[in-house]
């Protein structure tokens, strides 16, 4: 079926949000019809554990000693619809379960989570490659709740655009940081674009944000269609922010899944919801992460819930999978090389 028919079939079933039924949607997604018991439930996997990173694509897989930690690429198709915030709180809800977390803010074009953590950051990943030649120490900073920020740089356009001296000097210092952390979490910058296409192929778990909104329905489903076509078995979960009810969210994971099952033949599992929160605006005018500034709040224990489902499913994978994969930045400099590369006639 064309692209254009499949955008159409979404967009109708956007349309028909009004008549949908639990009992519907029920029968229509088995992935997601299990209970739930917060906002955030466990997050409903499209296989059974996460698979390492070896899997990636057309990527050779090098017998690396896998770094520890597990790559969280947060993602979205359309714009403001919260990535930052959840890719924050989640910094800090993994932090309160005791974990190493590194936050790196790959929006290369709007870097902000320093203003959301309220840090001051003196130099950003643009020093690491620029003639500075900063370290990777020197460069992150503290967030609060516990977590390392790794501030992004204002106005690359494109990280797979940076020519190849800069991206390895990039790719090589944020290795480091791999073997320091459980859990990496990049923030991406909204759209299709082959950095975030790259990032969320090489993530062992990519959160695709959305509201109940349909044009970021649409924008969503198309980001999902982007990374599979280019990475079949991306692990990606639909996290729907600002809802009005569970239930919303779950309607709205039920159609994206659905559309996704019938055309691309793949699972998208759900990592849950987040309310609509007027805490989460006002953290943001305060500069602290709405789990340190409202931790009792909606949003921030479904974030909580979030962090927890994500901790338990890790050490699930780890058990089936073992301690050993390719490290994901180093993954991610040969996607990036092979990409320039010219193909072979
Ligand atoms: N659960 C929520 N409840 C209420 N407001 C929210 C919620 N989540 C996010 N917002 C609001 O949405 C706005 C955009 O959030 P954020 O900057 O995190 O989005 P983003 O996806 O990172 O944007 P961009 O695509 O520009 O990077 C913020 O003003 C924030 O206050
Ligand atoms: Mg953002």
């Amino acid at each position: 079926m064309a692209v254009a028919d499949q955008a159409q079939r979404l967009r109708d079933l956007v349309r028909d949000d009004a008549a949908r039924t639990e009992a519907d949607a029920k029968t229509q997604a088995p992935t997601a019809a299990r209970p739930v018991r917060s906002q955030a439930p466990s997050p409903t996997p499209p296989r059974p554990a996460a698979a390492p990173r070896s899997r990636q694509g057309n990527e050779s897989a090098p017998a690396e000693v896998r770094p520890k930690a597990h790559v969280i690429a947060v993602a979205s198709g359309k714009g403001g619809v919260g990535k930052t915030n959840v890719a924050v709180n989640l910094a800090v809800a993994l932090a309160q379960l005791r974990k190493k977390v590194a936050l790196v803010d790959v929006d290369m074009g709007l870097a902000n989570a320093d203003v959301i953590c309220g840090v001051k950051a003196p130099y950003n990943l643009a020093h690491l490659i620029g003639p500075q030649k900063r370290k990777l120490r020197e460069i992150a900073v503290d967030a609060p709740g516990g977590f390392k920020l790794i501030p992004g740089a204002n106005g690359i356009s494109d990280m797979a655009d940076l020519p190849a001296p800069m991206l390895e000097r990039l790719i090589s210092h944020l290795t480091q940081i791999e073997s320091q952390c459980d859990f990496v979490i990049l923030d991406t910058s909204a759209g299709i674009n082959s950095a975030v296409i790259a990032f969320a192929g090489m993530a062992d778990t990519v959160l695709v944000v959305t509201t109940p909104e349909p044009t970021a329905v649409t924008d969503a489903y198309g980001l999902v269609k982007s990374v599979l076509k280019r990475t079949p078995l991306a692990n990606l979960y639909l996290l729907v922010n600002q809802v009005e009810s569970e239930l919303q969210g779950k309607e709205v994971h039920q159609r994206i899944a659905m559309v996704a099952r019938r055309f691309l033949q793949r699972e998208v599992g759900f990592a849950g919801s987040i309310p609509l929160d007027r805490s989460v605006g006002a953290s943001v005018i305060r500069r602290v992460p709405f789990c340190l500034a409202f931790p009792n709040g909606r949003a921030s224990l479904a974030v909580g819930h979030l962090g927890a489902a994500l901790v338990r499913r890790t050490a699930r994978a780890d058990e089936l999978t073992g301690p050993s994969r390719a490290g994901f930045f180093a993954g991610l400099g040969r996607w990036f090389a092979a990409a320039r590369r010219p193909a072979a006639t």
